[in-house]
């Protein structure tokens, strides 16, 4: 039910907040430690490689959750579309560990690389919304997202709970393995933090509304842009927008735009520029200055200590790594009203459905 709410898609958006009280309040004993299955752990710490596999937003949460099993366990990480893996597999490692990320548990595409997976024995976790789903039932291991049904067709709140997931298993996993990085990580701290700095986002709204109102709504094509951890959040922040206003917009690595598809800069064409890591901000600023000087609208989504005159929106501040769950809120938004400004059916937009089962 989506009570006052004129789209699920806002109502799931607003959730999020609750959502990462909810995954700190299941994942956490009250000593403050991660509650991980131990042969989770176990079958985890003796793989040499983790592969995510995934699809659209979920392969966009994998991104992250990359970079986190990366700079806490150490164990090298790499992210898989499940339709490109199922078909185009990559040469694995002697011990490969499969971590299935989806929201319905249902997606064949992802389904298809876990009947491989499992023809060879790997060990596999699904991190699933659906308690019971394929996926789940399929893998080894699962791990729920807790963050209620999710009705919109465009994923939001399960984006960010991925994420969160991931950052606990990678907390809990480091931790078992005995990594500084994961010890000194206090992620239970960090989600809490995140959930105000949502409700924050959440509440001011009317900042987002009107600047799609100025910037996306007439215009055909855009671009999100960063480097790292921002860029993959532009990948998820440019789907956002393509698929519920049908905006044709690209997600970029900054620092690649002049490489070639600077060449589609307008007077203009809106360029957002995701900004939350001190070692690139000033590269992705500079970048972002490139694409003005060729006329386009920038804009910006910037991490509160990093910000400067006449910055758009500014994020409260978390560590590094947790930054996504905050960047992605405001790009989320910004879909919400260029869809909503077009007057288009926001929770049903057209060619999608919410569970992909063929492939
Ligand atoms: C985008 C979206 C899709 C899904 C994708 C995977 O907003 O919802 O890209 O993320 O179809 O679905 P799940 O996570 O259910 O496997």
């Amino acid at each position: 039910d989506k009570g006052a709410y004129p789209y699920y898609m806002l109502k799931e958006i607003d959730e999020q907040p609750a959502v990462m009280r909810k995954i700190v309040q299941k994942y956490f004993d009250e000593n403050g430690q991660p509650k991980i299955d131990e042969d989770l752990l176990k079958s985890m710490a003796a793989a040499d490689h983790l592969y995510i596999v995934g699809a659209g937003t979920s392969y966009h949460a994998g991104l992250i959750g990359a970079r986190i099993f990366e700079k806490l366990v150490g164990v090298p990480t790499s992210v898989h579309i499940s339709s490109e893996f199922a078909y185009e597999q990559p040469l694995l490692s002697k011990k490969p560990f499969f971590i299935f990320l989806s929201q319905s548990g249902e997606t064949a595409d992802s389904r298809e690389v876990l009947v491989h997976v499992n023809e060879n024995k790997w060990p596999s976790l699904t991190i699933t919304n659906v308690d019971k789903s394929t996926l789940s039932r399929e893998a080894t291991f699962t791990e729920l997202l807790y963050a209620g049904p999710e009705i919109a067709v465009a994923s939001t709140k399960a984006y960010t709970a991925q994420i969160a997931v991931e950052a606990v298993l990678a907390k809990a996993l480091g931790e078992y393995m005995d990594k500084p990085a994961a010890r000194e990580f206090d992620v239970k701290h960090q989600l809490g933090l995140v959930a105000n700095g949502m409700q924050s986002l959440t509440d001011s709204k009317g900042i987002m509304k009107d600047l799609s109102d100025k910037y996306l709504s007439k215009t055909r094509n855009a671009f999100y842009i960063g480097r790292g951890i921002d860029w993959s959040v532009s990948l998820e922040a440019a789907l956002k927008l393509k698929e519920i206003s049908y905006v044709q917009a690209e997600g970029f690595a900054s620092g690649e735009l002049k490489h070639g598809t600077i060449a589609l800069i307008e007077k203009g064409t809106p360029v957002i520029g995701i900004i939350t890591q001190d070692r690139t901000a000033g590269l992705t600023r500079s970048n972002l200055e490139e694409t003005q000087a060729r006329g386009s609208n920038a804009l910006t989504i910037v991490s509160r200590h990093l910000a400067q005159d006449g910055d758009n929106i500014l994020l409260p501040d978390v560590d590094e790594l947790l930054t996504p769950l905050l960047s992605v809120v405001p790009a989320q938004l910004l879909a919400y009203y260029t869809s909503l400004g077009k007057g288009l059916d926001v929770d049903k937009p057209r060619n999608l459905a919410k569970s992909v089962t063929v492939q």
